[in-house]
This record gives structure tokens, C-alpha cells and sequence, in this order.
């Protein structure tokens, strides 16, 4: 494997005449992968998703737009539904099943609770699986953006370990195999004199400690998940953290609906004496069960370990060459704070200056550890005082100039400018060395990383020089550079600082537009409308019925993919056929026997050598079954303890 490239900042040669980049891509922020196509082709589902919900669904309501968002206000509702459980659940052994199945008949509320926790639990599984997919095949783990990656690998391992436990607290068959499958695998560990899975063998010996145990565990990891996702998002600026109340309203209603048609059940109260044939698991939760009772708990853990192992790892192993990342240079930064507040990553620390009189009292300073090479700082910054290598702004200036000089005037010679971020619908246009594409006649291409790195000024610049018309193209529903599409909209609506001045353009038009990889179509379409002078079409004219249809669709979609696998059958469950456990702790006899003499000794006579020493070991405890007259074992077992002188234990389970 190549290691990965480091950065090597080096800047982009633009003449004032030659764009060295063929394609709009070129100047994709996004590092080199190993698997980039691939990755592409998958993330190509996502964009498509989006692009089909788009039309009838805003982005505020969008769960696809927001998924750790979605994730989030899930947790919250699965918190608090769990807290409130309390009310009517017993948290022993004894009476834990009991007391849930007494909410059948005897209360909705309890009921509604239960199922609640449960959907809300799904639910977050699904969207957490959903975001981590969506970031990996975004490719959205590299560079600074390892610690949110890793942290959501400690937070999917944290919420899976909860609901595993969460299952465990029901006592029923579900939870009998839960219980036996996290004891084979702590059995492995050397912490337990006697195996835990001795203490699942009759249901008099179930430890209820042990259960008490898990249920304050289950009550804890919340805490460990709130640390978890403070790391996660503490390197985001301004941090999408919940749905908006909007969408929360939709959430909690249609975990609602789902609570009252689908209620939460338990399966048969768990019997340690019986093996649980066909029954329904949760697979958000309990899909290992699939293999836990097939497999021993060390081939278990090696599969474990690697699986988190491999993931965690993966921003290390796929990046291939990081992505070039920007600098302020200091005699140009007037101290404004703009960037530093428009870095999506909170790269950017203002300095206190320390020497030059009579300028700024600070300056901004990039973190190159922490910048992922966005380029949003480029836009925000008034005197050009951001150094972006791969685009370089000052040359940009130069050569969007030269675009424009020269140029034969007049009906049909009029020449209009297009921002292209890289991520967008045009992302795949070839340019010739003047930025035109056949695909978009009359337009001469300037592509950008994303629509953040275009500043205002450079707009309103462009049309000065003689652009009959401003394109701003960017990407939609889950931006590449997170803030970028945002962050352009309140630009260019005069809304944030720099904000566009559209009085010093009168007449021209100014179009920014949303469109994603997907979208080259509608692209094309909306620049032909421009070099026609025709009107932006306004968004969302879809009719009502086919909005509401669509969200209908969304929703009933999500719901069954959350109750589906919620109570899907077991594959692969063991076969219920008849065995016999048989399970001693025993000590072996115990035997004297002398420790072997030096050689030193065995030369001399016997009453000149030392004292002789006695060793005190147990022999192994020897166990013989059989059946039918059959002999089925005969084994014998060591003694434990680290000198060989404690009990000898057996489990044994032979099938009938
Ligand atoms: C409980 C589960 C999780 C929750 C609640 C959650 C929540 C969030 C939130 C709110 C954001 C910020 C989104 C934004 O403002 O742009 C985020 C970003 C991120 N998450 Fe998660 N997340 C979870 C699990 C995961 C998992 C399992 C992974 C992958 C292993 C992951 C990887 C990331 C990455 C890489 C980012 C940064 C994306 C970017 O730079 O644009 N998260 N997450
Ligand atoms: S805004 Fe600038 S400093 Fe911040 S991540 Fe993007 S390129 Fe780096
Ligand atoms: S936007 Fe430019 S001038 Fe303002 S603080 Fe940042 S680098 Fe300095």
C-alpha cells in the first residue's frame, strides 16, 4: 500500500490566458482516495435520494439532509422514553418480564413508553448506520475530520452495546441468548474464577447481581454517549446538532403511529432449561445472535476486534493524498474575524499582533491540522489575504479579467461567467484552456472547490468587466463543504458578511443555484434560460398532492424500515433439538511430590544434599458420559490456579 502523500501546498501556475485544469473536478477539494470510484458510484445513491425528494419535501424536513441531526433527536426521544419506562418496569430478574408484559392490559401509557424506546432506539441505529454510510462514501473522514470519525465508531459501538444490553433487561428468550452470548465472550477474558456461563445453565443459579449489573450499565452508557458526541462535533462550527422543532414535531408523531399499530412485545419468558427455537429478533440490535451460538467467544472477539479495527482505521488506509489546505498571509489580514467565523472547522484563531503600528490589534491564523482545504475562507476574506494554493484568489482575479477583455460585444457575442464548485452538476465539464464547455455555450467556466471560495467582490468585479450575466453553481442536499451552500445563499442575499451589493449590478442578472452530480440536465437547462435573458424559474412548484404523496411515501418507507427488522426472524437460530449440560466445579486430589533435585545434588550423597522440597499439586479431575451405553466424553480437566493447585471446572454440552 502507498503511503498517504503529504500535503505539499504547491501553487497552481495560472497564466492570464490558460486554465490548467481540464475538468471543473480538477479542483475538487476533497483528498485522493483509494476507491474513489467506487465510492462515487455509492454516493451517487445518496445524491439521487436527495434529487427525489427534493421537489415535494424542504430541506428542513428532509432526514436524508440531516441524518446525525435525525440521529440525535432520536437519542433525546429514546432518553427520555427509557427514564420515563421506569415508572412501570422492575429492574430484577425476578420480576423484570412480568412487570412488562403486565402493560398489555394494564396500562396504554407504560405501553406507548415501551414502544417508544424501542422504535426511537431503531430508529437512531438506522439513521447513525445511514450517516456513517453516507460519510464514508462521501468521503468525509479524511484529514482533520478523523476524530469525527472516530468518535462516531466509539458512538456506534455505544449505542449498539446499549440496546444489546437494553434486550438483556426484558429476560426473555431474546435476552436468554444475549446473556449467554456476552458471557462465552467474557469467559475468554481471564477476570472470572468461575465462568459466567455457568450461571445461565439452570434458572436458579441466574446471578441477579449480575442482572442489576447490566441494567445500571445500560443506564450509564447514555453518559459515555453524550462525551462521545461532544468529541464527535466539537471540531464543527456551528454543528447541525438537532432537527429543527418542525421536524422534531415529525419524528415523535410518526414514532407515535408506529407505537400504536406495531407495540413493542417481548418473546417467552426466558427458561435457562429450554434452548429458544424460531423467534423473533431485533436485527438494529441483535443480529450477532445470528452467529454467537455457533461460533466460540475467542473466534468472536478476533472478529469483533477486527471489524472496529478496520473501521476506525479507515482514514488512514483510504487516503491516498490529503487535500491542500490554505494560509493567511498576514500583511494582507486586516483583523475583520470574518473567516474565523465562516470556517466550517474552526481552523482559524485570530493572534493578537504583535508588532506593526497602526494596523489590526489580530491577524487570522490557519491550523493546517485542521483545515480540510474547503476554501470558504477565500469568500469571506475582503483583501484577498487568503492563500489557497490549488486557486490561487489573486491569479483568479487576473484571469476571470482576462475572460472577459477582448471579447467581441453585441447581440450574441455577450459572454457570461459561471462559478462551478466542483461537487455540483457541472462538477464533470471539460474545459478547453478559455473555460468554455460545449455543454454550457455562452459561458466561460471558472471552477471553484466550492461555491464558498467565490467572494462577492470577485461577482460584482466580473460584471464590471462586461459578464452579461453570474452564475453561481453549487452542490445541494448534503454539501461536500459543509456551511458552503449556506453560506453563499446569505452572501449573495446581502444576508452575511461580505454580503453581494446587487445595486452595483442593476440589470444583470446574479443566479445561484443548487444542483447536484446528478443534475447536468437541469443545468444545462437553467444556463440556456440565462443566454435567452429568460427569468430564474422559481423552486418549488410542485403541486401540493404530489408533495404530500411524497412525504407520505418518505414516511411510511422509514417507518417500515424501522419496524421490519425490529421483529424479523431469527436466521440461522440453533436447532432446538434436546442436550445435555453437564457443568462441575471440582477440586482434584491432592498430591505431595518431591521437586526434582539439581544435578549438583544427584552427584553427591544422599544425607550431603539439601533439603529435599515437596510440591502440592491436584490432579486433573477426570469427567466419563454415557449415553445408551455409549460413551459421549472422557476428558479430563486440569487444575486451575497459576500453580496448578486450584478447582478443576467443566461444561460440557452434548447434543441428543
Ligand atoms: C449516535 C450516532 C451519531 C450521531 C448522533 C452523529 C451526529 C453527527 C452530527 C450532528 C454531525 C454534524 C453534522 C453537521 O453539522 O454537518 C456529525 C458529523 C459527522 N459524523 Fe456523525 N453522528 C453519529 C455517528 C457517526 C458515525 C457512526 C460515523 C462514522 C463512523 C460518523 C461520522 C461523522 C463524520 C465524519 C462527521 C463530519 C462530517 C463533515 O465533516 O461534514 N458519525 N455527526
Ligand atoms: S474555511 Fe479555510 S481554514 Fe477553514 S477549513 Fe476551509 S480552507 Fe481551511
Ligand atoms: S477574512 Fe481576511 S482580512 Fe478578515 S481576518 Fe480573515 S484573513 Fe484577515
Amino acid at each position: 500500500m502507498e503511503p498517504v502523500t503529504e500535503i505539499d501546498n504547491q501553487k497552481t501556475k495560472i497564466s492570464e490566458r490558460e486554465l490548467p485544469f481540464q475538468k471543473v473536478m480538477d479542483v475538487r477539494s476533497r483528498p485522493q482516495l483509494r476507491g474513489e470510484q467506487l465510492l462515487d458510484v455509492l454516493n451517487e445513491g445518496f445524491i439521487r435520494l436527495n434529487q427525489w425528494i427534493k421537489p415535494g419535501i424542504s430541506a428542513e424536513l428532509n432526514p436524508f439532509a440531516q441524518m446525525g441531526a435525525v440521529a440525535n433527536t432520536l437519542f433525546v426521544i429514546s432518553l427520555v422514553s427509557g427514564i420515563l419506562l421506569l415508572f412501570w418496569y422492575s429492574p430484577s430478574i425476578h420480576h423484570a418480564y412480568e412487570s412488562l408484559e403486565a402493560l398489555k392490559q394494564g396500562s396504554v401509557l407504560g405501553q406507548f413508553m415501551r414502544s417508544l424506546h424501542r422504535y426511537s432506539s431503531d430508529g437512531m441505529m438506522l439513521f447513525l448506520l445511514l450517516h456513517g454510510l453516507q460519510v464514508l462514501v462521501a468521503g468525509k473522514f479524511s484529514g482533520p475530520r478523523w476524530l469525527a470519525w472516530v468518535s462516531g465508531v466509539v458512538l456506534a459501538v455505544l449505542v449498539w452495546l446499549d440496546g444489546w444490553l437494553g434486550y438483556w433487561l426484558v429476560w426473555d428468550q431474546r435476552a436468554q441468548l444475549v446473556a449467554r452470548a456476552s458471557a462465552k465472550m467474557l469467559d475468554v477474558l481471564p477476570f472470572f474464577a468461575d465462568p459466567l456461563s455457568r450461571s445461565f445453565l439452570t434458572n436458579e443459579s441466574v446471578n441477579s447481581l449480575l442482572f442489576f449489573l447490566v441494567f445500571f450499565i445500560h443506564m450509564l452508557i447514555p453518559l459515555g454517549l453524550g462525551i462521545a458526541l461532544w468529541i464527535h462535533i466539537m471540531r464543527l462550527n456551528q454543528s447541525v446538532f438537532f432537527t429543527t422543532r418542525r421536524m422534531s414535531a415529525v419524528i415523535f408523531v410518526s414514532l407515535t403511529v408506529i407505537s400504536v399499530i406495531y407495540p413493542a412485545t417481548s418473546a417467552t419468558k426466558a427458561d435457562m432449561l429450554t434452548i429458544p427455537g424460531e423467534l423473533t429478533i431485533d436485527w438494529f440490535y441483535l443480529l450477532p445472535l445470528v452467529i454467537t451460538e455457533h461460533l466460540k467467544g475467542g473466534t468472536l472477539w478476533v472478529l469483533t476486534l477486527v471489524g472496529i479495527t478496520g473501521i476506525t482505521l479507515v482514514p488512514w488506509v483510504l487516503v491516498k493524498r490529503r487535500s491542500q489546505t490554505a494560509r493567511v498571509l498576514e500583511s494582507r489580514c486586516n483583523g475583520c474575524t470574518q473567516c474565523y467565523q465562516d470556517c466550517p472547522y474552526n481552523a482559524i484563531t485570530m493572534m493578537p499582533r504583535l508588532e506593526g503600528k497602526g494596523r489590526s490589534e489580530s491577524y487570522a491564523v490557519i491550523d493546517p491540522a485542521r483545515c480540510v482545504g474547503c476554501g470558504i475562507c477565500v469568500g469571506s476574506c475582503d483583501p484577498a489575504g487568503v492563500e489557497y494554493p490549488l486557486l490561487e484568489p489573486l491569479q483568479m482575479r487576473k484571469w476571470v479579467d482576462a475572460l472577459l477583455t477582448d471579447l467581441p460585444r453585441g447581440n450574441g457575442h455577450s459572454v457570461r461567467i459561471a462559478f462551478m464548485c466542483a461537487e455540483s452538476a457541472g462538477g464533470t465539464l471539460t474545459l478547453n484552456a478559455s473555460g468554455e464547455s460545449p455543454s454550457m455555450p455562452g459561458f466561460r467556466i471558472v471552477p471553484v472547490p466550492c461555491a464558498g471560495w467565490v467572494h462577492p467582490l470577485l461577482i460584482e468585479r466580473a460584471i464590471r468587466k462586461g459578464a452579461a450575466g453570474v452564475l453561481v453553481v453549487s452542490c445541494d442536499a448534503d454539501p461536500y463543504c459543509r456551511k458552503g451552500v449556506e453560506w453563499t445563499a446569505k452572501r449573495l442575499a446581502g444576508e452575511r458578511k461580505p454580503a453581494f451589493r446587487k445595486e452595483k449590478v442593476e440589470g444583470v442578472p446574479v443566479w445561484h443555484i443548487r444542483l447536484d452530480r446528478t443534475e447536468r440536465k437541469e443545468l444545462q437547462r437553467i444556463a440556456r434560460l440565462m443566454t435567452e435573458n429568460a427569468q430564474l424559474p422559481a423552486q418549488n412548484q410542485t403541486p401540493r398532492w404530489r408533495r404530500w404523496s411524497l412525504a407520505a411515501a418518505v414516511l411510511t418507507a422509514l417507518a417500515l424500515l424501522t419496524v421490519f427488522p425490529s421483529d424479523a426472524p431469527l436466521i440461522a437460530a440453533r436447532d432446538p433439538q434436546p442436550e445435555i449440560v453437564v457443568s462441575f466445579k471440582h477440586p482434584g486430589q491432592l498430591v505431595e511430590q518431591q521437586k526434582a533435585t539439581s544435578q549438583k545434588d544427584e552427584k553427591l550423597l544422599p544425607h550431603m544434599r539439601g533439603a529435599a522440597t515437596l510440591e502440592r499439586v491436584r490432579v486433573p479431575v477426570r469427567l466419563r458420559v454415557w449415553i445408551d451405553g455409549r460413551e459421549v466424553i472422557r476428558k479430563a480437566y486440569k487444575p486451575g490456579g497459576l500453580f496448578h493447585d486450584g478447582i478443576s471446572l467443566a461444561m460440557e454440552t452434548i447434543p441428543l
